[in-house]
């Protein structure tokens, strides 16, 4: 039996968090209006009880710093509690060879939510489906979606530009094992007319299949071929790495050169960038935006873009455990 993550219809109450083909904009709209007061609770020195007596797994297979770190403070910052499973492949039962579905069922015994991290596209759908009581949140799947991570990059695109619509944007690096690329274009496809650059070396390009799928879904998307092509004035630049863990061999080989082909320095910022292009990426970086614009005031990947990943996560994680 196919199982598809059910829709969000301004309803966010016990649903997995699977996809960003499960919001429409007026759910991420609500999302955000959450997401602003958030801001306000975790500036704020005294505890929130929003999420009191509620225990979050974080199931987290793959590295993470940003991800994990977030979802953890997030649920601190609400009052609630985490129980941490870093590594289970090797620090929990599934090195006896537990399955992914016992394992849920196990930490669905324990907890109030589960957000899982995975190196296989699918598997958080597969979560989902073997969770019985507990909503399944996707923190990243091998190189399907990340759609926390879309949340928090649209949230950080709408403060700056004040739209989701009409943007022009450029998307760099690893278009094919890239899996906040891949989220992000589905997110921009729910608003109309927006336009996004793909510049990524030969081998890294956005598979055919993806290619066809998001653009028929809405955002127009045009391939170039060096930063030359870059448009001039985009709304944002999305910069990614290199995923190295997800490459054939035959890229592999390659690695060290991939990984910088394609670099943010001041040169390119002077004569691409527009006085309000906002510079993105997800993070980590591995060489490929030069530190010497880390304090210019379109730079957001380390500024709002990371701090506006726990607010999200925050509104997201009330959203969806609320006891009301
Ligand atoms: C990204 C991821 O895990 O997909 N990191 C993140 O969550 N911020 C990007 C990456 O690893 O390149």
């Amino acid at each position: 039996m196919s199982f598809e993550p059910q829709k969000i219809n301004g309803k966010f109450k016990g649903k997995d968090i699977i996809s960003l083909d499960q919001f429409s904009p007026k759910d991420i709209s609500i999302l955000f209006k959450l997401t602003k007061k958030m801001k306000t609770i975790a500036y704020n020195a005294k505890p929130s009880s929003v999420l009191s007596g509620k225990i979050v797994t974080l199931l987290f297979y793959e590295p993470s710093s940003r991800t994990f770190g977030s979802f953890g403070a997030s649920v601190k910052q609400l009052g609630g509690q985490t129980v941490d499973i870093l590594n289970p492949q090797v620090f929990s039962s599934v090195s006896k060879g537990e399955s992914l579905e016992d394992t849920i069922r196990v930490f669905e015994a324990y907890s109030d939510a589960i957000v899982i991290r995975h190196s296989v596209a699918g598997t958080a759908k597969i979560a989902a489906q073997a969770a019985k009581f507990v909503p399944i949140i996707n923190a990243g799947d091998g190189v399907g979606e990340h759609p926390t991570q879309t949340l928090l990059d649209l949230y950080t695109i709408q403060e700056k530009e004040g739209k989701l619509d009409s943007l022009t944007g450029v998307m760099v690096g690893d278009l094919l094992n890239g899996r906040t690329v891949h989220s992000l274009l589905k997110g921009l496809s729910l608003y109309k007319k927006n336009t996004v650059y793909l510049l990524s070396p030969d081998e890294l390009k956005l598979s055919k299949e993806d290619f066809q799928k998001f653009s028929s879904s809405g955002v127009k998307l045009i391939e170039i071929e060096s930063e030359k092509e870059i448009p001039q004035d985009a709304n944002f630049w999305y910069w990614t790495r290199v995923q190295k863990e997800r490459l054939q061999p035959q890229s592999l080989k390659n690695y060290e050169n991939l990984k910088t082909r394609f670099i943010v320095n001041k040169d390119l910022v002077e004569k691409k960038a527009g006085k309000k292009t906002i510079i993105m990426h997800p993070l980590p970086r591995v060489g490929e935006i030069d530190p010497e614009i880390d304090e210019d005031p379109r730079a957001v990947y380390l500024s709002s873009q990371v701090r506006n990943g726990m607010y999200v996560r925050m509104a997201l994680l009330s959203l969806v455990l609320k006891s009301s």
